[in-house]
């Protein structure tokens, strides 16, 4: 049983510019981003059985709802993200509480250093990629390798679009990875072709990549990812896996899709 935190879209919106995606003049339609949203989560309880915790949505903060960047939790303990800008910064605090109050042991970042959790740090159980360069400080990664004794390949994010590790890479149950390769550096790529083997690389083209068709949510043979993304779902059909498709054109106006919404809990 998987459990994931997510957030309400009641203040979400686009109120100040952090990635390429954010633009003021775009204005977010709500009524249509709450209506995306509860498809979303529908499909998460409804088709997969995922438990959602719910947080309280709160004014002024219209980036909470990516609860993906609240921190990362390993088991009991959560490590609460420090933003790289201080418009998300002021997020930190209500993620903190939440941890806090549901009975995490609380980490925090080193003074100097920012990461922004989950939409970062991904991987497998036994390696982890953590992304760096836009957001997240690669100095985290040593840091966090010792904390949970796990190996943890940096990748350096070189387009301004994918500013977020989960926004071009998705490890998937079964041991592929879902990825843009343009994304990357020419040593992330050799890297990634090196610790996975080759038959297991899920490469998404430019267009799809354009529409979040790695910001997917994986769930043993399901993988929640935003429409409009068939070449996609063929090649995750081809391997087995069952694809379901939600319309989240408002959040993408945020930079944000299907796995930027969620958070893992377990
Ligand atoms: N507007 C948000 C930001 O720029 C979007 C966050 C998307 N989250 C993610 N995990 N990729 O920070």
């Amino acid at each position: 049983m998987s459990r994931l935190l997510v957030c309400p879209p009641d203040f979400f919106g686009i109120e100040y510019e952090i990635n390429p995606w954010m633009r003021l003049s775009n204005r977010v339609d709500h009524e249509r981003a709450a209506s995306q949203w509860q498809t979303l989560m529908g499909i998460f309880e409804q088709d997969l059985g995922i438990v959602l915790e719910r947080m309280v949505p709160i004014p002024g903060l219209p980036d909470l709802v990516f609860t993906a960047n609240a921190g990362l939790v390993v088991g009991h303990t959560a490590v609460v993200s420090h933003f790289r800008y201080p418009e998300r910064q002021r997020e930190e605090a209500h993620f903190e509480h939440w941890f806090r109050q549901q009975g995490y042991e609380v980490m925090t970042v080193e003074a100097g250093l920012h990461f922004e959790g989950a939409g970062d740090l991904l991987g497998f159980s036994d390696t982890w990629f953590g992304g760096y360069r836009q957001r997240s400080d690669i100095g985290m990664y040593p840091i966090l390798s010792e904390r949970f004794q796990r190996e943890i390949i940096p990748l350096e994010l070189i387009d301004g679009r994918f500013y977020h590790l989960d926004t071009c890479l998705c490890p998937l149950s079964g041991g592929e990875l879902l990825y843009f390769p343009a994304a990357f550096d020419h040593d992330g790529r050799e890297v990634l072709a090196a610790r996975i083997p080759t038959e297991r690389h899920l490469v998404v083209p430019e267009h799809e990549a354009l529409k979040f068709a790695c910001n997917a949510v994986c769930v043993e043979k399901h993988v929640v990812l935003p429409a409009g993304c068939p070449t996609t779902e063929g090649l995750l059909q081809e391997r087995g896996y069952d694809t379901h498709a939600v319309q989240l054109d408002e959040f993408m106006k945020s930079g944000g899709s299907a796995k930027c919404l969620t958070l893992a809990l377990d």
